[in-house]
């Protein structure tokens, strides 16, 4: 009897023993698993990453400022956030660039002013009604922009070609 006892209290232990390492065996292989999906997950994201460009997305430089009704003969209008002005004069209209040609600061319109129509507030570089540089650090003159009407009427400026000729849009 007290053989037995002993017998059992001997095989007790033993089961008890295989069990603990039955669990520590899933916890490993349940830790293994977890590493290896995170693991690989995190590699397809970064390649997902990686395979797109890391690029910020300027808005289009070809844009629509409005209908030709909003532009009265003889008005200046700053198309904000886009840094130009269109002008509408007898003989047509012109989209001009407020960037200044020296370090690109915004330049303002001067109303009432026959000779300057542009300054720059950060070296004081000066400009005429069309462009042309009249004074300051400034190198070149204002860019003029293409612009033309679209099949809807309103009028498109394509900030990305440069009016070389200094053409105006006739309407
Ligand atoms: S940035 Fe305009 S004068 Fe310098």
């Amino acid at each position: 009897m007290e053989f037995e006892n002993s017998a059992s209290a001997m095989t007790l232990p033993k089961a008890s023993g295989e069990a603990v390492d039955e669990d520590r065996r899933g916890f490993v292989k349940k830790l293994t698993v977890t590493a290896l999906t995170l693991g690989i997950g995190g590699a397809v994201v970064e390649c997902g990453r990686f395979l797109k460009p890391n690029v910020l997305y300027e808005p289009s430089r070809v844009f629509k400022v409005g209908e030709l009704s909003r532009f009265a003969i003889g008005s200046r209008t700053v198309i904000e956030g886009r840094g130009i002005e269109v002008v509408r004069e007898r003989d047509g209209l012109h989209a001009i660039s407020l960037v200044c040609t020296h370090l690109g600061c915004l330049i303002k319109p001067v109303e009432n002013d026959p000779e300057v129509g542009y300054v720059c507030p950060c070296h004081g570089s000066t400009f005429a009604r069309q462009g042309e540089v009249l004074g300051g650090p400034a190198p070149r003159d204002l860019p003029w922009y293409e612009m033309y009407l679209d099949h809807t009427g309103a009028l498109v400026v394509d900030a990305s070609k440069v009016n070389q000729k200094r053409t105006k849009l006739v309407v």
